[in-house]
């Protein structure tokens, strides 16, 4: 059993920022304190000037999934992998029913995939695409298998989309059972109506994806689900890659009037809006790389966006994590917007693009970043307190981070197995120097030290009473 002390950092929590060294044994934290003996430590580290952070926990990846008549390019090694450089340590990837298994054999299939490949630890949500009475109850027995969230797609028209049908009788069974119901809300009824109309007209550039998902649509959805789930009973609702002002409205006046509604966005809304989807002067599909749903917005709902992360509107701040290679993949729509595969990369990017563009600026501090990155996901998803905190007997996820260190962001140098950054050429200031996974120091700087098969099935467990702000 190995111990490490890693000294005089800034520790930082979702709710305190205080100088201190932390005693790491084996793969737990075993010690907190402020000058802790060195003696008998395997290994000394010292964090002066540098930021201690619990390794961040992204909630929403789709790592080696079939979508858009391809495979999303990471599989669990690889995007593994790249989230830890990225100072991410676990993730909770989206394992999808596909049409006529059950969910015990869905979850076999994504456990599967990660299997021997895994380098960082992973959780399951369960995305029911084919609801049946055997479905139905499955529902109940999912915590047993270490499951305590499902997703229900409200677009993708004839692939992922359920009715409202489906979406309201598992709403009332996830709440019977303490499972929370995730949805992707936008209107795919509406949406398919707006895209043959674009096609019709001769309408065919990657543009025509944001053009014919309008925010109203975003909107409607999020209303309607917030509804249901209120008819429900007040089943838990989670509200993923939340992209505009109108919705957020939708999610903030349910957490007013005490509705447990939750929202996430994800890192890259931030940073990007619709006229990215753009042709440039050198490449007119050059748009595709930014092709996901929801699509991104205005300049208006970044700000908004902003403000929610800052109320606690917004809960948590995720990828979506969906590579597709621009030359091999996304071309599948180069002659027709509707063909290009929906998602974009990002697993190693979230942390320091969220820290650039909110705690750089002052807009969060540390303290919310980690909130928002790690504490508040672990909460949501049953990991909590295991993960996503910093406390004696958590799991030695650690990230030290210095705050001052400049990274230019490429494909060059990523790790993400995909041929595009939607960030190139961005220099940002902060990073993650050495990212520890369960007491093992599996990044140090540019050095990979960890390992496929290292990564374990996080069990999730109930959801953590959950602090309303
Ligand atoms: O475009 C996206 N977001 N692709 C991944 C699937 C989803 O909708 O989350
Ligand atoms: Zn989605
Ligand atoms: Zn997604």
């Amino acid at each position: 059993m190995a111990t490490t002390l890693i000294k005089n950092g800034r520790i930082v929590t979702a709710s305190d920022e205080y100088t201190g060294d932390i005693l790491i044994d084996d793969e737990k934290i075993a010690l907190i304190g402020d000058g802790l003996m060195e003696k008998g430590a395997d290994t000394v580290i010292d964090a002066k000037g540098r930021y201690i952070l619990p390794g961040g926990i992204d909630v929403h990846t789709h790592l080696d999934m079939p979508f858009g008549g391809t495979v999303s390019s990471d599989d669990f090694f690889t995007g593994h992998k790249a989230a830890l450089f990225g100072g991410t340590t676990a993730h909770v990837d989206f394992c999808i029913q596909p049409k006529g298994k059950s969910l015990k054999e869905s979850l076999d299939l994504w456990h599967a995939k990660a299997k021997g490949k895994a380098a960082m630890d992973y959780g399951f949500h369960v995305a029911v695409t084919d609801l049946n009475e055997a479905v139905m109850a499955e529902i109940a027995q999912l915590p047993k298998m270490g499951v305590t969230s499902i997703k229900l797609f409200m677009a993708y028209k004839g692939v992922l989309q359920v009715d409202d049908t489906t979406l309201f009788r598992c709403l009332r069974a996830a709440k019977a059972s303490g499972v929370l119901t995730m949805v992707h809300a936008e209107n795919g009824d509406a949406i398919d109506v707006l895209v043959k109309d674009a096609l019709a007209a001769g309408n065919l550039a990657p543009i025509w994806h944001a053009l014919t998902r309008p925010a109203e649509l975003e909107a409607e959805a999020t209303n309607r689900a917030i509804e249901l789930a209120r008819v429900a009973g007040d089943a838990p609702l989670f509200v993923v890659h939340l992209t505009n002002a109108m919705a957020l409205h939708a999610i903030a006046n349910a957490r007013k009037r005490g509705q447990h509604a939750y929202a996430e966005t994800c890192v890259q809304y931030f940073h990007f809006t619709k006229d990215n989807l753009n042709a440039t002067a050198e490449d007119a599909f050059n748009g595709a790389k930014w092709v996901c749903s929801p699509p991104f917005r205005e300049a208006s709902d970044q700000a908004a966006l902003m403000r929610g992360i800052r109320t606690g509107d917004l809960v948590s701040v995720s990828t979506d994590h969906c590579p597709f290679n621009y030359k091999t993949q996304k071309t599948l729509g180069a002659k027709s917007f509707a063909a290009i595969p929906n998602g974009v990369p990002g697993i190693e990017d979230r942390m320091y693009m969220l820290w650039d563009a909110a705690v750089r600026t002052g807009q969060i501090s540390p303290s919310r970043f980690v909130e928002l990155t790690a504490t508040n996901p672990a909460k949501l998803f049953g990991l909590y307190p295991r993960k996503g905190a910093i406390i004696a007997g958590a799991d030695a996820d650690l990230v030290i981070w210095d705050p001052k260190a400049k990274h230019t962001v490429s494909a060059k140098t990523h790790h993400m197995r995909v041929d595009y950054n939607l960030y190139e050429g961005r220099e940002v200031t902060g990073k993650p120097v050495k990212v520890f996974l369960r007491g093992k120091l599996v990044v140090d700087g540019k050095r990979w030290l960890g390992a496929a098969g290292a990564g374990r099935f996080s069990n999730a467990g109930r959801r953590s009473c959950f602090r309303t702000r």
